[in-house]
This record gives C-alpha cells, structure tokens and sequence, in this order.
C-alpha cells in the first residue's frame, strides 16, 4: 500500500458505506443495520448487511465482508489502488502525487501520450463514422444489426477512404510525427510520406479494464482480404494480457465469462445481454489473459467458432485455462458458425440455454478425441479406451480424479473397475499419479472443529465492539494471546488498543489488511453475533458463557502446548485463575 495510513482513512471515512453501498444494492433499514440483496450471490431474501456505525457490510449467506474499500474493489473488481482513486475523487479527497524517478516519469509520459494520441484517433474515427462520409459503415454496421446505443458503447468508428487524414488530424492537434509513429497508427516511408494504417474500414477502439482505449480493430466492408486490420502492438497495447470487452465484462453481475473469437460475437452478445463476453486480440489465447480472466471469474465459457479451426482453438484454450486453474466449459453454437450469427438466427432465450447446457470442458475433449477412432472396431475402441485412461491421469487430486473415472465409464458404456485398474496401470507406468481411491473426506469436519474454537473468538470481539463500555469490566481476564489464530490476533490487538485509548475504528482495522481474504475474515470476526436474546439475564449469560468459553478454548490449547512451549506454562497458570475468577463473577449489563 503506498498511500500513507492517515489519507487511506479520511478517504474511507469521508464515504459512508451505506451511501457508497446504497449506489449498488437496494438497502432497506432493519434494527440497527441496512439489509439488501447481497451483490456477491445469488439469493432471494436478504442477508447482506451493511452497518452504519461499523462502517462494514457483511452477508451472512456467502460470508463476503468488509469495509467501504473492499467493497468497492470486489463490486467493480478494482484494485485497492483504483478503489482509492474512486473514493477520493467521490468525496473531493486529494490524494499525494506518487514520487516517481526521472526514467519512470519519462515512461509514465511516453505512455501517456500514446494513450491520449489512441483517444484522439476513436474520437476521430466516432465522428466520421456519423458525418456523410462514414455513411457507408454506418450502413454496414445497422445490416449486421446493431443498434445506435450498442455502437455508442463500443465507441465504433469508421476510418475514411484518404489513406492519410488521420495523420493529417493528430498533426493538427499538435502530436509529432515520432509518437503517431509510435502509437502504430501511421507508417512512414521515404518515398510516400506518412500512411494512415487503417483507411476505408469499420473500426473497433479496444480499450484496457480501464476503459482507455489502447488499439484498435478495423474490418473490410466486404469480403476482401485481410478481412481484419490490428494496431501493431505498442508500449500500451499488448496483446496477449487485454481482452476485448474485458472493460464491460469486469463488472458483470454474471459467475462466468464467456471467451469467443471475434469482436463482432463481443459486441452482439452485449446487446443481447451477454455482458459478460470476451474475446482475444486477433491472436490465439494466452496464459497472460487466462491469468487476467482469473480475478474476474472461476468458470470460462467457451464460445468459439463450430468449425474445425474454432475446435481447435477451443482445445488449446482449455489448456491454457486448466493451467491457471480455472474450469471450462465449450458451448455448442451449431448449426450457425459463431455466437453473432447464432443470437441473430435463434435468439437470446435459446443462447442462454446452450450457455446452461454447455459442455464440460473434459467431456468436449473426449468428445473430439473420439471422432478419431472407430467405435464398432473393438480395436479401436481399445485404443480409445486407452487414450481416455491416459487423459484421466491428468488429474493430479484422487477425489477429482475419480469422479471422472465414474462419469466417464457411465458415458461411454466402460466398465467402472476396468477404466480404474487401466488408469492405475497407465498411471504406474508413467509414474504420474497415485492410485485413485474413493473419498474419505475428514476436511470438512476438521474444519469444524477448528471453527468451533475460533466463533466464540470472533462473538467476543464483536460484542466488544458493539458495547464498548464491557470493556473495563473483563479487560483483565482476557489477553491478545486467548486468540488462536494470527489474524484474530491482530484483530483482538487493534480491538483492545483502540478500546484504551477510546477510539476504536472498526472499518479502519480492516484497511490494515491488505489481502481481501483477511479482509474478509475481520469483518466476520466483526459480524458473529451470538443470536436473539431475550431479556437482560439472557443477555448477560450470554455474555458470560463466550467469555469463559474464549477463555477455556486458550486454556486447552496452552495445555495441550505444555512440554513443547516455554511459555505454556505461564499462559495455563494465569488461565487457570482467570477461569475460576470469571466463574464467580457477574458481569452487569446495566447501562447506567
Ligand atoms: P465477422 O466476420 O465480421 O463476423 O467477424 P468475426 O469476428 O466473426 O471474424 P472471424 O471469426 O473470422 O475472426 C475472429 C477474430 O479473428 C476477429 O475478430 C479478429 O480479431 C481476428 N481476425 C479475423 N480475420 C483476421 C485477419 O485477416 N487478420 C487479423 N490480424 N486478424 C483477423
Ligand atoms: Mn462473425
């Protein structure tokens, strides 16, 4: 983080999150806190609640949590950076200029000026395509029937037929010759003098996450060749890290991404309301963009060309997107060609149901893989039976791995022992992989149970701060170390620093996190609540009964330490007297 503490918490707490919230998310006032929607899954009655005086939000239904940045950067998938920026410039917060060297600034201007030149031409090129000599791509543009709002939002333009006006117009605005060089939108040669790149085409900006357009598209109003024209890539424009679309799609409400091949199938999916489609530069699928997708979404959905080239690219993209960990799926276009041609011919009801039937991505390889043997030949079928037990080695976890073995012998009529034993033996002989056996999971219960010690942890600290004037009362009972993990420890620090000295700051604590998980996991320590109570005596039992369970739960742990930690010892004498010091006290609730 490289803004300083002290601005990084008068630009959050100059944004109230149930404003800054409220912008997103339908919020409605219940008791204490506002309750909506939550925006981070999908539910029908409200569980998400944002509270005004902690300043946080938490969804008791997914567990998303956090304070105003937070927020900001998983709605609108921004970094802390650019959440920030946002919320600075909402609440007329001048944020410091960052210092940079002299050779970072000299690149932070040659970038910049690419990126104003790259402005310059779309507007250009918007203009033209709405005066009487962009006629004709505007034309173009309404038979391959898009409307006038779709090409106001992807900024199309239409690059004239003098192969040197656009040069001839960024002169004019006063850019010299080596940065419209650079920018790649001009050539120049000796003999002919400078040459627009695109002339005579329809022309698609591209634009970075950040909405700044970085290079452009251009297509031929016909079928002559290259039917598609690139900016050469640039300081700005790198190919294989930008998607097309990926500005739009960053923010859709969507669990997926849909990744296809051109830039018309990009736009005509938006305007059928598939806002969360993408598609590579002109140039094959990288890691770099599988990567990129990654903070956007879990699952990719694959919607490439039908024909065998699109099958293909659809092949190694799975690749690339199983490297990064993320799960494909291929979606089934036939009988037209790609997924513009598709919504124009069958609609956006029959799209979205080819999207909820699309194809596991392990299926679809199997599927192709097939197409190569022939299956009423029991050797061939051999053959293919044993390239299915080569893939399914490519599954490093057992449980995975097996489940596939199960659907894949179900799906192709194999015998559910016999694919296991082949892939065993495939696996042994290429060493990859340890025999598959059926799951045995203890995760989840282990996981409980850790849990278990760690909720009255989190119920305490957060009563603490919702009735800050207990602390006085038991302060002496509880110390840092009565938390079991790292992060509650820290939490329980601030907590209690912030109590002494009588201005604690929830939503603050949070910003000291950087990693959205921790994040996360403060504002659960922030929202356990221990659940309806009924009545000053419930409530001071309650209360009771989580202090000495907080208590008990470090008591056992330092003890289960004795013999391999020095200082247990001292943690489970001074627990043992808290214990029977808090067994006989009362801990009054009455606000006096
Ligand atoms: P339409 O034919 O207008 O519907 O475009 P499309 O997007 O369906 O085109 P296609 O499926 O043929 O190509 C997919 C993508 O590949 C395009 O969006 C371009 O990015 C790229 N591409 C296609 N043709 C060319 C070409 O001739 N040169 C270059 N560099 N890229 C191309
Ligand atoms: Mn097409």
């Amino acid at each position: 983080m490289y803004y300083p503490d002290e601005i990084v918490e008068e630009v959050r707490s100059k944004n109230d999150i149930v404003d800054v919230v409220g912008r997103y998310v339908k919020l409605q006032k219940k008791g204490g806190s506002h309750f909506g929607l939550c925006p981070f899954h999908n539910e029908k009655s409200p569980s998400f609640s944002v509270s005004s005086s902690k300043q946080m939000y938490y969804c008791f239904g997914c567990g998303a949590g956090g304070n105003v940045f937070t927020f900001v950067m998983n709605y609108e998938n921004y970094s802390f950076q650019e959440a920030i920026q946002m919320l600075a410039e909402r609440a007329g917060v001048e944020l410091p200029k960052i210092e940079y060297s002299e050779e970072a600034k000299k690149k932070e201007s040659l970038r910049n000026l690419l990126l104003e030149v790259n402005k310059e031409a779309a507007k250009y090129f918007y203009y033209q395509l709405r005066a009487p000599q962009g006629a004709k791509g505007l034309e173009y543009f309404k038979e391959r029937k898009l409307s006038d709002e779709t090409m106001k939002n992807f900024g199309l333009g239409y690059s004239n037929v003098t192969s040197d006006d656009l040069v001839k117009y960024l002169k004019s605005k006063g850019y010299d010759d080596s940065i419209i060089i650079e920018s790649g939108l001009a050539t120049h040669d000796e003999k002919y003098g400078f040459h627009d790149k695109f002339w005579n085409r329809v022309m698609f900006p591209i634009q970075d996450v950040n909405h700044r357009v970085i290079g452009f598209g251009g297509r031929v109003m016909g079928d002559a060749k290259p039917k598609y024209l690139n900016s050469p890539e640039t300081k700005i424009f790198d190919k294989s890290r930008n998607l097309y679309g990926l500005n739009f799609a960053r923010s859709s409400r969507r669990e997926y991404i849909i990744l296809c091949e051109g830039y018309m199938d990009v736009i005509a999916m938006h305007q059928a309301g598939f806002n969360c489609a993408v598609a590579s530069l002109g140039t094959a699928f990288t890691t770099g963009q599988a990567n990129l997708l990654h903070r956007y979404a879990k699952e990719v959905i694959l919607a490439y060309d039908s024909d065998g080239a699109g099958t293909n690219a659809a092949l190694r993209a799975i690749k690339i997107l199983k490297e990064v960990g993320l799960t494909g799926k291929v979606l089934n276009l036939k009988p037209y060609k790609d997924p513009d041609e598709f919504i124009k011919n069958l609609g956006t009801e029959a799209f979205e149901e080819r999207i909820k039937n699309a194809e596991n991505s392990f299926f679809f390889e199997l599927r192709i893989m097939s197409e190569k043997y022939n299956l009423d030949d029991p050797e061939s079928k051999t053959s293919f039976h044993r390239e299915i037990a080569k893939k399914l080695c490519e599954f490093t976890e057992d449980v995975e791995r097996d489940n596939y073995i199960e659907a894949v012998a179900s799906k192709y009529s194999i015998g559910y022992e016999n694919l296991r034993k082949l892939v065993l033996k495939i696996a042994a002989q290429s060493g990859n992989v340890e025999p598959a056996y059926r799951p045995k999971s203890t995760a989840t219960k282990k996981n409980n149970s850790v849990d278990n010690a760690l909720k009255p942890q989190r119920m305490f600290l957060t009563w603490l701060i919702e009735e800050p004037y207990l602390y006085p009362k038991i302060k002496k009972y509880v110390t840092v170390e009565d938390f079991t993990e790292e992060i509650y420890q820290k939490v329980a620090k601030m907590v209690f620093d912030g109590l002494e000295e009588a201005k604690l700051n929830p939503a603050a604590i949070i910003s000291q996190f950087s990693d959205e998980e921790d994040q996360r996991k403060v504002a659960e320590i922030f929202n356990t609540k221990v659940g309806d109570l009924e009545g000053l005596q419930e409530k001071e039992k309650a209360f009771h009964d989580i202090l000495y369970a907080l208590k008990k739960s470090s008591y056992d742990y330092f003890s289960s330490k004795l013999g391999s930690d020095v200082t247990a010892l001292n943690q489970v004498i001074q627990g043992k007297k808290a214990l029977e010091e808090i067994n006989k006290i009362h801990i009054s609730m009455e606000e006096t």
